[in-house]
């Protein structure tokens, strides 16, 4: 077999073949999840790009379909969103009952925002004759909206990344767009570029309250290098973002890992899920797998948890698979120096309980394969961080790859830990979700085995349990 097959994901979505970047035009419709994605159609390499598409009905099982948007004389299809007008505002739909309008930036000779719409669930999309509905304002990067009704102002309003910033834009209809407001500039961009925002309304788990969140892509600057994903909380009044951090204020990262971008969520659902294009800027076009390139993570519940006054986010995966086998491995007590060794698959979904939490303790796991590669996850409550190492397997593509992955315990003992392990990567989900790593590896053999070590102090676990995931490709 070759490598490139080996490592074709099971459990998370890649097109057949050829690039793919960031999910667009996120949106639930007539009991259709539809992920439209970054697609060049004729090679492997990011350019030409188009929308590609795929749906769901439960965020875990996707059915790729033709592409759905393509380039015109305005330029290529870049990044953005879709939604559902259901009243039929933009008057793009003979009847009342609406339908589904994408909007997207062109990027031709510069970068403008343009709609399309669809009379047939998603399947194919009429230009609008008036593209560009935002033309372009000669700012540079100028790009990603992101579109979603405000019910208190009775609204469209549009989030878009302006290298720097964000502006908001407000409409009655889709088609006519005033603007609102910026937010950001004093807020550090390092060397990077703002991308693929998103707002959001979102409750606090442990609180009766709602609040809101600006999602932040940020392409290099993440805190791994490279691109990464933060976020701000704070409150929108249909007009303006007021954020609760400080410029001066750490910032917070939705995923630590390396491979997690351009996330954003699904419009018109009751909870909210989003997903993210899972890989890095920094080598996505030498990434070794072939004839398809990059994989979406999986789909993520997303909600807020305030701790000591401060509001994180909560992500949730989704897996939905009823039948998996489960197997339950007993609890144990691992003592300081120690390692225990778990059988486990490599498409699979491990869950490890603790029965308690220790003070300063250093422990973690590793996941080891039949070609003794080790794949370690080192968790120091001390340094309140976590620290994932994949130095191993295929790493040789670029410098950036090999390097050591850490990202914040938020001050939290990790009592639980959830991993998602899928050929080609590893999903880490710290404490019910409270803190995310997402990675990619290339191991050149199989995982077979999860150890877990303590270093200075006993582990107690509780249990651990393996789900045997099965493939979502028939
Ligand atoms: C983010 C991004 C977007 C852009 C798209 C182009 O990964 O750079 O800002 O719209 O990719 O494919």
């Amino acid at each position: 077999m070759l490598y490139q097959e080996k490592h074709r994901p099971q459990l998370h979505f890649t097109p057949k073949e050829n690039w793919m970047n960031d999910p667009n035009g996120l949106v639930y419709y007539e009991g259709e999840y539809h992920l439209f994605y970054q697609y060049n159609p004729l090679a492997s390499e990011h350019a030409n790009m188009n929308w590609g598409h795929a749906t769901s009905t439960d965020l875990y099982h996707w059915e790729e379909h033709e592409v759905a948007i393509a380039p015109d004389e305005l330029g290529t299809i870049f990044s953005g969103s879709a939604v559902v007008d259901k009243n039929n505002t933009s008057g793009l739909f003979e009847s009342d009952s609406g339908g589904l309008v994408a909007i997207f930036t062109q990027d031709g000779a510069s970068q403008q925002q343009s709609i399309a719409y669809s009379k047939d669930k998603g399947r194919t999309w009429m230009k609008y004759e008036g593209n560009p509905v935002i033309p372009n304002t000669k700012i540079k990067d100028f790009r990603d909206p992101k579109v979603s009704w405000h019910e208190d102002s009775q609204q469209w309003i549009m989030v878009l990344a302006c290298g720097d910033h964000m502006q908001f834009y407000g409409s009655p209809n889709l088609i006519d767009w005033t603007y609102l407001s910026s937010f950001g500039k004093e807020y550090p961009s390092y060397d990077g570029v703002w991308e693929c925002p998103d707002l959001l309304y979102l409750p606090v788990e442990n609180r009766s309250k709602k609040e809101w969140v600006l999602i932040v892509s940020i392409n290099p600057g993440g805190p791994n290098g490279g691109s990464a994903v933060y976020y701000f909380t704070g409150s929108f009044d249909g007009k303006a973002f007021q954020p609760n951090e400080k410029p001066e204020d750490t910032l917070k990262w939705a995923d630590a890992g390396k491979d997690f971008y351009a996330a954003v969520t699904w419009d018109n659902t009751e909870d909210t899920y989003w997903i993210g294009w899972m890989n890095n800027w920094q080598y996505a076009g030498v990434s070794p797998v072939s004839p398809w390139l990059s994989a979406m993570s999986l789909a993520r519940k997303l909600s807020l948890y305030e701790k000591d006054d401060d509001l994180l986010l909560k992500q949730e995966v989704i897996t939905a698979d009823s039948d998996a086998e489960v197997i339950s491995y007993p609890g144990a007590t691992i003592e300081s120096g120690e390692t225990e060794s778990y059988e486990i698959g490599d498409t699979a979904q491990i869950d490890v309980q603790l029965a308690k939490t220790t003070g300063n303790s250093e422990w973690g796991v590793t996941f080891t394969t039949d070609q003794d590669e080790a794949f370690r996850l080192v968790i120091d409550k001390q340094s309140n961080s976590y620290t994932f190492h994949r130095d191993q397997g295929i790493t040789d593509f670029s410098e950036d790859f090999p390097t050591e992955v850490k990202g914040s315990l938020n001050k939290e003992a990790v009592k639980t830990l959830k991993a998602i392990v899928d050929k080609a990567s590893i999903e880490l989900f710290l404490n019910d979700g409270l803190s995310a790593a997402t990675n990619t590896i290339y191991p050149e053999g199989t995982i077979t085995q999860l150890e877990v070590f303590a270093v200075n102090e006993a582990v107690q676990v509780e249990n651990i349990t393996w789900t045997k995931l099965h493939s979502i490709w028939k």
